[in-house]
Parts: structure tokens; C-alpha cells; sequence
């Protein structure tokens, strides 16, 4: 895509003026009106993109989106005087809502990357992390080095983890060893389930999952990457990029941020307890 400043307005003004001619042949201007003011930055209202199968940086308690994640953003709607509404899609989308102007934020547990500096703007970063490798407990598979011999390796789709083993472990792209899935959870089932070896997952979400499959998973110490989560906005908005700064800046040095990472790591772990129990029940 062109990275021509003012690019995406022409092409919004180019939309809105395609729309107009087509409003006024049918019912008027007040349907160009409504058509051209869907930017999901009005006035009152934050929209936020994520995936919620990430936690400690979001996650679902029965309908509800929480995590990391929501909580800092919630900061920045408080900061602006806005409404926050999240929108829940697939996380090789979140960018691509940004970019549309379907969402003002996305925060997903996202990666901070040259390639996608291409596309938006990042704030400053709010936590530093991993990839891991999960594994059966009972696999021979014991480090890095190891998942080069054949093994049938499972991420999720559009993530640095994909990026991280595409480049380094399966480079061959028509290789049936590399699958995708929509989440690291159903890649740990199909792991499970004996139809890959080993999953690559950031690490947050890789111990919740370890935590949830009682005994019969693990992650390997060894960590195959560091990276940075940032929150992504639209390069037409930097003020904002500037608010979120702000925000996670204020957070960092009062020492909210760890609270909300305690609070939101409890919350996990809370969760994981009851759908435990919900499980053990409907199969007694
Ligand atoms: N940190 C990785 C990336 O940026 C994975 C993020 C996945 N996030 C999520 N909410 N599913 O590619």
C-alpha cells in the first residue's frame, strides 16, 4: 500500500463522493452523510480491536473481554472522555482494522515489528516478551535445536510466532510441517489431539495453556525470541499515538501497570478454576 501522507483521505474522499452521486440519484444526501461519518473514531466513543483468546491480554469471563490489554486502553478512553467499545476478530485482522479505520486501537498483544511499522504507528512499548515452545510432557523434543528434525510444528495465524518459524525452522513454504490456527489453544488440542509435535506460542497465553491442561503439556525454558508489545493506531493518528504514550507512561511510573498485570493474571487463573470445575461436573 502507498505510504503517500494524506493517501487513505483522498481514498475516503473518493468513497464518500462515489457514495454521494449514488445518494443523490436514490434517496438523498443524508445517506452520504451517514456512509462517510462510519469511522470508528467518533466523538464519544474508543473502538478497540483484539482477539480474546490471549490471556492475561484478553481474555473472556463469560461474555465480557478482559485483560491487559482492555485495562490500558480503558486508561486511554478515561484520558479522552470517550466510551470504550472492543470489537473481538482475528488476530491476523486486528492491523488491517486500524488501517480501514474500523477500529482506533488495536491491542492484542502485539508485536512491535519493522514490517508492520510499515503500516501504523506504535506507542511505546508496555511489556516485553517471548515465544515459547509447548510440547507434550512425555515428547523428545528438548530444545530449539531439536524442532528442526522433522517435527510438525503448530502457530497462529499471522503472529510473530508464524514469522519467527517460517524464517528460522520450516523456511520451506510449501512444507506440510508448518500449520496455522486460528488460536494457540486449538493448536494445543490438534498437538493433543497427536497431529503436530510442538506449538509456538508467546508466553503469556503458552502458561495459561499449560496451566489448563493439568500435567499433560509443558514449555521449554530456552525463550526463541524477545519482543515488545505496543498498542497500533492508524498513521493518521498520532495525537492519539501521543494520548496512549501518555497514558502507559503514567502507568508505568505509578505502578499500575503491575497491578494491572497481578489483577489480570489472578482474574486467568480465577477463570481457568471455575471452567475446571464446570468441566469436572458436566462429566460426572
Ligand atoms: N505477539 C504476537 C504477535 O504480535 C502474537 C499476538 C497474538 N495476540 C492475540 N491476542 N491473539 O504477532
Amino acid at each position: 500500500m502507498s505510504m503517500i501522507p494524506g493517501d487513505a483521505a483522498v481514498r475516503r474522499f473518493r468513497r464518500c463522493f462515489s457514495a454521494l452521486s449514488a445518494a443523490l440519484a436514490l434517496i438523498g444526501t443524508a445517506v452520504f452523510l451517514s456512509a462517510c461519518g462510519e469511522e470508528a473514531g467518533s466523538a464519544d466513543k474508543l473502538v478497540m480491536v483484539t482477539e480474546a483468546t490471549f490471556p492475561p491480554y484478553e481474555f473472556r469471563m463469560g461474555r465480557e473481554v478482559i485483560g491487559v490489554d482492555v485495562d490500558i486502553v480503558r486508561a486511554v478512553a478515561e484520558e479522552l472522555g470517550r466510551k470504550l467499545e472492543i470489537k473481538d476478530a482475528a488476530f491476523d485482522s486486528v492491523i488491517a482494522h486500524v488501517i480501514t479505520g474500523k477500529a482506533d486501537i488495536a491491542a492484542s498483544g502485539i508485536t512491535v515489528t519493522e514490517e508492520r511499522k510499515k503500516n501504523v504507528l506504535f506507542s511505546i512499548p508496555y511489556v516485553t516478551a517471548a515465544q515459547l515452545i509447548i510440547v507434550m510432557k512425555d515428547s523428545r523434543i528438548d530444545s530449539a535445536a531439536a524442532l528442526k528434525n522433522n517435527v510438525r510444528i503448530g502457530v497462529q495465524s499471522g503472529t510473530t510466532g508464524f514469522d519467527y518459524v517460517r524464517n528460522n525452522i520450516i523456511t520451506d513454504k510449501s512444507s506440510p510441517l508448518l500449520a496455522q490456527f486460528p488460536n494457540g489453544a486449538l493448536a494445543v488440542e490438534a498437538m493433543k489431539a497427536g497431529k503436530i509435535d510442538a506449538v509456538i506460542l508467546d508466553a503469556g497465553p503458552a502458561q495459561a495453556l499449560v496451566a489448563q491442561n493439568g500435567g499433560t503439556i509443558t514449555v521449554l525454558p530456552e525463550p526463541l525470541t524477545s519482543e515488545e508489545y505496543a498498542i497500533a493506531v492508524s498513521k493518521q493518528n498520532r495525537e492519539l499515538c501521543r494520548t496512549i504514550d501518555k497514558v502507559i507512561r503514567r502507568l508505568k511510573e505509578s505502578g499500575g501497570l503491575r497491578e494491572i498485570f497481578d489483577r489480570n493474571k489472578a482474574l486467568a487463573e480465577q477463570h481457568r478454576k471455575l471452567q475446571e470445575r464446570q468441566q469436572e461436573t458436566s462429566s460426572s
